[in-house]
């Protein structure tokens, strides 16, 4: 990628960052923030799309993410970080871009379907805002013209949706949208500690803030190779569950012999544990004091999302004033 791009992303609330973030999206906007013009925003409202129930408790969640992401290596000074409630123009543009969306491209989102057979025993999602997720999202995106946008895996089928509006505002309205581009990383999937994909909500994540004690046990009590009953067993790799732990961080020729020895039931999964879990408290350790600084500025979150919002209100008003002469308003 060439840099200078205008770049655009956001986060949900919802709680602590875990390594599922970090290695399917985070990693992403820590590499590109380096030499791209980067937008981060906390998705304030998307939260409330599931949390409505209980909206107070999002507020909480707001300054705790600026926190995973400047602990995790994003520097506000290479970017822009907003909460996105506080621009109303995303408000805006998304019941404007509701008028051209049709309602079944909302119903045959395969992520609403999914989170809406997830969630649904816990949470009614039958909601207007639910169905409307994508029209938001695709506001937040388009307001700001980026070329690209990190997301996880997950959020391609949103993605996608967010060019269909594009195209169909550029037709009837005159182009006033860019295309925006999906990002993904190079590992978009990392298992949780059994096996399934990692979530909060499963209960099987390791938050990148999360002490040593805590992850130890985690990384102890993790499924391995089920087929793999006897320490005499040869393993596959390709099977286990920590394999893919250790391919993102351990280097690379330690790699190739662990899965060598594994294969030959050279080493046992307890020892191979081991060396996973000491180069993930090492590669922990700089967010881990990265945060405590930031702990010492009860503060420096909100500034930080404040002087943000003056960045983002700025460069709204650019795409909204178009918008409202394109459709005469
Ligand atoms: N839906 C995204 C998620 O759950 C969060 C989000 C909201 C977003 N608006 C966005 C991501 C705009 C990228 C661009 O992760």
């Amino acid at each position: 990628m060439t840099p200078n791009n205008r770049i655009v992303s956001g986060m949900r609330p919802t709680g602590p960052l875990h390594l599922g973030h970090y290695f399917g999206v985070l990693v992403n906007w820590i590499e590109f923030h380096k030499t791209n013009d980067c937008l981060f925003f906390v998705a304030d409202w998307h939260a409330l799309t599931t949390e409505y129930a209980d909206p107070r408790k999002i507020k909480g969640f707001v300054p705790e993410l600026v926190k995973d992401w400047v602990a995790a290596g994003l520097d506000p000074a290479r970017c822009v970080m907003f909460q996105q409630s506080q621009i109303k123009e995303h408000a805006e543009l998304s019941l404007l871009l509701s008028m051209i969306t049709p309602v079944s491209w909302l119903e045959r989102n395969p992520t609403y379907k999914d989170m809406r057979e997830q969630l649904d025993t816990a949470k009614d999602l039958s909601t207007f805002g639910f169905l409307g997720y994508p029209v938001l999202m695709a506001s937040d995106i388009l307001i700001y013209n980026p070329t690209f946008v990190p997301v996880g895996q997950d959020q391609l089928p949103h993605m996608e949706l967010t060019r269909e509006i594009a195209r169909r505002a550029n037709h009837l309205w005159g182009p006033i949208f860019i295309e925006p581009e999906a990002k993904l990383t190079q590992a978009p999937k990392l298992p949780g500690l059994d096996g399934r994909k990692m979530s909060k909500s499963y209960g099987n994540a390791i938050s990148l803030g999360e002490d040593p004690d805590s992850i130890s046990k985690k990384v102890t009590g993790m499924v391995t190779c089920t087929q793999r009953v006897r320490l005499k067993d040869p393993g596959d790799p390709d099977l286990c569950n920590l394999f893919p732990y250790h391919e993102l961080l351990t280097p690379a020729a330690e790699v190739a012999e662990i899965a060598c020895d594994c294969r030959a039931a050279a080493i046992g999964c307890g020892e191979c544990k081991k060396k996973m879990l000491a180069n993930l408290l090492a590669f922990l350790e700089p967010m881990r004091a990265r945060r405590a600084e930031f702990d010492k500025k009860p503060d420096l979150a909100w500034d930080i999302l404040r002087e943000g919002d003056k960045k983002a209100r700025q460069e709204v008003a650019k795409t909204m004033a178009l918008v409202r002469e394109r459709i005469n308003f």
